[in-house]
């Protein structure tokens, strides 16, 4: 299994310290951007992102969790990101932001919140890079993961399957030892944050899923 490390819970007043060398081993960086009104939390800009950007050759997963995604493109393509990812359910129009993304040359994602259904992006899926699945309420890192996310990730790997389309399945939210295994078949990565990062051996607990 590939993942992609969520810094959200990080020391981020020692932050190399806290998650310099683990950054290293983990097969992406996924950034939560928030923005204190599509989620109920305020986290990081493209300023900490650039500022990161020297700490490892890894690909930066973008995650934005703002209301107007169409407006910030360009600032986090140049902090560094190779793959952003927006909500379906911001205030957008999907297509457009997907085209706006190809335009810098990197890779497009749609994110899904738990009560939203495959169905609502199925139009979308064959200009998709990725499809990040939310297994929790996006807005806080250490949630529990909802078990609905099972059956979209299942769905989208179908459909990825039988008219072959090019997008990565990713999951967000709660993703650990005991749940991934509920998933993994479906998936190309999963994110994972506190499991990892509020780890006593942080690069043992990243290695348990890698092995999955
Ligand atoms: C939630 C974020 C997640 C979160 C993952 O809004 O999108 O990326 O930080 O953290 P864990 O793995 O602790 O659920
Ligand atoms: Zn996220």
């Amino acid at each position: 299994m590939k993942v992609s490390l969520s810094i959200l819970t990080a020391d981020f007043s020692n932050f190399e310290k806290s998650v310099g060398n683990v950054m290293k081993e983990s097969d992406y960086i996924h950034l939560d951007v928030m923005d204190g009104e599509f989620v109920p939390n305020i986290s990081i800009g493209p300023a900490f992102v650039k500022s990161i950007r020297k700490l490892t050759d890894k690909p930066f997963d973008t995650h934005l969790m703002i209301r107007h995604p169409n407006n910030y493109i360009k600032e986090f393509v140049e902090a560094g990101s190779q793959y952003i990812t927006f909500h379906i359910e911001a205030d957008c129009n999907a297509k457009e932001v997907i085209d706006i993304i190809h335009s810098y040359g990197i890779k497009a994602g749609i994110s899904i919140k738990p009560k939203t259904s495959v169905k609502v992006i199925e139009e979308l899926l064959p200009y998709l890079d990725m499809v990040l699945i939310m297994s929790v309420e996006p807005g806080f890192g250490g949630q529990k993961f909802m078990p609905v996310a099972i059956d979209k990730a299942k769905e989208l790997k179908e459909l990825k399957d039988k008219y072959g389309y090019n997008y990565l399945i990713n999951i967000d939210g709660g993703i650990n030892d005991k749940t991934l295994p509920l998933v993994k078949d479906y998936l190309d990565l999963a994110v994972s944050g506190s499991f990892v990062c509020n780890a006593e051996d942080q690069i043992k607990n990243l290695n348990i899923l890698k092995n999955m």
